[in-house]
């Protein structure tokens, strides 16, 4: 029924105008796909059984009924902390797609990025206004309720179908959180910071580096991946296991290392080892000169993909 037509029930905006409702209330339409905004998990991801053990029994919406830890409010929220590269996101986005499969959020995943790398941090009005778009807000409607963003936001996570899961990656304070934490006891959030976010009442997490062997694993998985298939590492065992310690048990920088490796299918492990190794010292010398360090870090300039180093 067209609007114009004056007092009626306009299901397609989702509004009630006219002597049927005393004041015009927001009724949230159900956004197209509740899960779309999650990106892909890496494909190849090893290790890290016990963590992901852990986010899941967090998220698990049916443990508020059987008595288990997640029964405590604060426990509906998970912190993933750990330095850059360690695979957080990674760790988060493996447990939602599985918590998808599993059918635990009915009511819809809502991924967030509070922090992409080389941009501001969304300010906490941006994130709920983006928030909001995803629950099915339409630009003109958010714009109208001028500030009052936050009780809509959670009116609209209250009326969600069932329990919902906000992956909120790359957080930075503590009360940004607190201001998107759901009052509805069913839904969950799943939060990565490179700062433990100590101050937020949630379970957390501390990602330590991958273990020796998870790290060979990995490399030797990527090394596999390319055209031919062909695993280098069982020419060079000894090279393969020294590149590994190089990589601190940092996943980034396994990745790092492996792509350059393909990149050079000329260089040896063992001459791609020399080569990192004078990279470094290179790299360490710069810094103890007091040159002014840039972002990307020593591993990168053999070639590889460009990813960012923080805090170097
Ligand atoms: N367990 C793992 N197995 C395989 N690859 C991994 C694993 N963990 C992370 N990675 C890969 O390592 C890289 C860095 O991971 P990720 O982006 O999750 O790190 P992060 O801790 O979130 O870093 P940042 O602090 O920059 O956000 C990505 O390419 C990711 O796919
Ligand atoms: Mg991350």
């Amino acid at each position: 029924m067209p609007s114009e037509y004056g007092d009626h029930l306009d299901f397609r905006d989702a509004r009630i105008t006219g002597f049927t409702a005393k004041e015009e209330r927001y009724y949230p339409r159900p956004p197209r796909e509740a899960s779309a905004s999650l990106p892909g998990a890496p494909a190849v991801f090893l290790g890290r059984d016990h963590e992901l053990d852990q986010v899941m029994r967090v998220l698990d919406p049916n443990a508020v009924d059987t008595g288990t830890e997640a029964r405590d409010p604060y426990l509906a929220v998970c912190v993933v902390s750990g330095r850059e590269g360690l695979g957080k996101s990674a760790l988060a986005l493996r447990a939602a797609h599985q918590a998808v499969a599993n059918n635990w959020f009915p009511g819809g995943v809502f991924y967030l990025d509070l922090h992409r790398p080389g941009t501001e941090p969304l300010s906490d009005d941006q994130a709920v206004r983006i928030l909001l778009s995803y629950l099915g807000v339409v630009d003109d409607e958010i714009s109208g309720l001028t500030t009052a963003w936050d009780g809509h936001y959670h009116t609209c996570l209250a009326q969600r179908p069932g329990p919902a899961l906000l992956l909120l990656d790359n957080a930075v304070q503590a009360e940004q959180i607190e201001r998107l934490r759901p009052g509805v006891a069913h839904h969950r959030v799943l939060v990565t910071s490179r700062s433990g976010l100590a101050d937020l009442e949630a379970h957390a997490i501390l990602l330590r580096p991958l273990s020796t062997s998870d790290s060979l694993s990995l490399l030797v998985t990527l090394l596999s991946m390319g055209v031919d298939g062909e695993n280098r590492t069982v020419q060079e065992p000894d090279a393969a296991s020294s590149l590994v310690d190089l990589c601190e048990g940092v996943p980034l920088n396994i990745r790092r290392a492996a792509a350059g490796l393909r990149q050079r299918r000329d260089v040896t492990i063992a001459e791609y080892v020399k080569l990192l190794v004078e990279n470094r010292a290179a790299y360490e010398a710069r810094l103890r000169a007091e040159v002014p360090a840039t972002r990307t870090g020593w591993l990168q300039r053999l070639g590889g993909p460009r990813l960012w180093r923080r805090g170097q």
